[in-house]
């Protein structure tokens, strides 16, 4: 129901039904949704909860195989791979890459002063979080363009498969993350001899002193890091300019107010989440509402349902970045709470800053088309006609 093309452009109305609904069991009692907020805050800090989508009783969970990325265990090998990687994660190296990023946006725009128009998705939103995690793990910049089409192909792998799984998007990620695992291999190696100051480095220096990871969980953990930096990022801040666009009040408040940045990030990421939904399985009972999954149950989480939740949110359909921040579930909880969020607010924060300050009477330009995917949502393009760059 949730995968209908016709839905992609406003999921909204279903979502509340759905969350009006919730939990509904399904599948005999082994998949419970909920689109509630409470049961979403509850269940991703449950430690029945996994991540272990292979636990799954359901069906195949959409998750490529493979070395299995700290995304997708439980501790404590969660916990060892999160860890090495998460002291290039802290506030204050996120904090220290704003003049880069800067730098980045800047040299966007002057692109697209130079284009006259611009499409959101390719000239800003896409670019700048590639660009960064790139430079960040360490990967050369000519090979964006294939990380798009293998990116694309694992992104589409998300979307969960429960009733009809579909062997030609199993094959597109599974192809993909082969391609993945070649490229990072030959960078690994390159690296082993001459270790460089970035992500890579620390990792195959991680790997080197024995029982911290081992080959395949490092390759895992890089195109973990990688992917999860790309298509969210981008969505955001597209949706972002989309609300935007759409509420025209809320750019002359960001304008005047330029303090309202970070509230304009808060509220995408509420209004409009990039990750839509995610899952768990029962490991043992886990509770959700007044039901109780058994071991080995699917829970599918709506969080884009439980960011509209009403008994959490005042007007929650309003789209409002004066709204005092806080309490939307768009980079999950508990511990696996996204580890690059500092990293996306930072991204999303000095691009609409950028936007609001400097495109003059911004306007969109015919209708907004959406991606496949819908656990991953954004526009496929977002073409913004304007009169200026200042
Ligand atoms: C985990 C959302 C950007 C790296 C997650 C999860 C969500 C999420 C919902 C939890 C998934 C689950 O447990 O089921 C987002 C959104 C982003 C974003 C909405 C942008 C707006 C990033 C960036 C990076 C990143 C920029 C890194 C460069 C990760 C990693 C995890 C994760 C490594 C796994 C954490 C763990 O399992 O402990 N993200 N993410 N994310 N995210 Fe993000």
């Amino acid at each position: 129901m949730l995968a209908d093309p016709a839905l992609r452009a406003d999921p909204y109305p279903l979502l509340a039904q759905l969350r009006e609904a919730s939990p509904l069991s399904l599948m005999d009692g082994a998949l419970v949704v909920t689109g509630r907020h409470r049961d979403l805050a509850a269940i991703l800090r449950h430690q029945n909860a996994s991540s272990e989508r292979q636990r799954s009783m359901v069906a195949p969970s959409g998750v490529p195989t493979g070395a299995l990325s700290f995304l997708s265990l439980d501790p404590p090998d969660h916990t060892r791979l999160r860890r090495l990687v998460s002291s290039a994660f802290t506030p204050r190296v996120i904090a220290a890459l704003r003049p880069r990023v800067t730098e980045v946006v800047d040299a966007l725009f002057a692109r697209v002063a130079e284009q006259g128009r611009m499409d959101v998705v390719d000239d800003l939103a896409y670019p700048l979080p590639v660009q960064i995690i790139s430079e960040m793990l360490g990967v050369p910049r000519e090979d964006d363009e294939q990380f798009r089409v293998w990116s694309g192909l694992l992104a589409r792998a998300l979307d969960p498969q429960f009733a009809d799984p579909d062997p030609q998007r199993m094959a597109g990620a599974e192809t993909a993350r082969d391609e993945f695992d070649r490229y990072f291999s030959r960078l690994i190696a390159q690296r082993r001899a001459h270790p460089r100051e970035d992500l890579l480095s620390l990792l195959v220096h991680a790997e080197s002193e024995g029982d911290k990871l081992t080959e395949s969980e490092l390759l895992a953990t890089c195109v973990l890091l990688l992917v999860a930096g790309h298509e969210t990022t981008t969505n955001l801040i597209a949706n972002a300019v989309l609300a935007l666009l759409r509420n025209p009040d809320q750019l002359d408040a960001l304008r005047a107010r330029p303090e309202l940045v970070e509230g304009c990030t808060e509220e995408t990421l509420r209004y409009d989440a990039p990750v839509q939904l995610t899952t768990r399985v029962a490991r043992g009972p886990l509770p959700v509402g007044d039901l109780e999954l058994p071991e080995g149950g699917v829970v599918l989480m709506l969080i884009a349902a439980a960011n509209r939740d009403p008994d959490v949110f005042d007007d929650p359909d309003r789209f409002d970045i004066t709204r005092k921040p806080g309490g939307h579930l768009a980079f999950a909880a508990g511990i696996h709470f996204c580890l690059g969020a500092g990293l996306a607010r930072l991204e999303s924060a000095v691009v609409l800053d950028a936007f609001a300050r400097r495109i003059v009477a911004p306007r969109l330009l015919g209708p907004v088309e959406y991606k496949a995917n819908f656990t991953l949502r954004g526009p496929a393009r977002l073409d913004v006609g304007f009169d200026g760059v200042t």
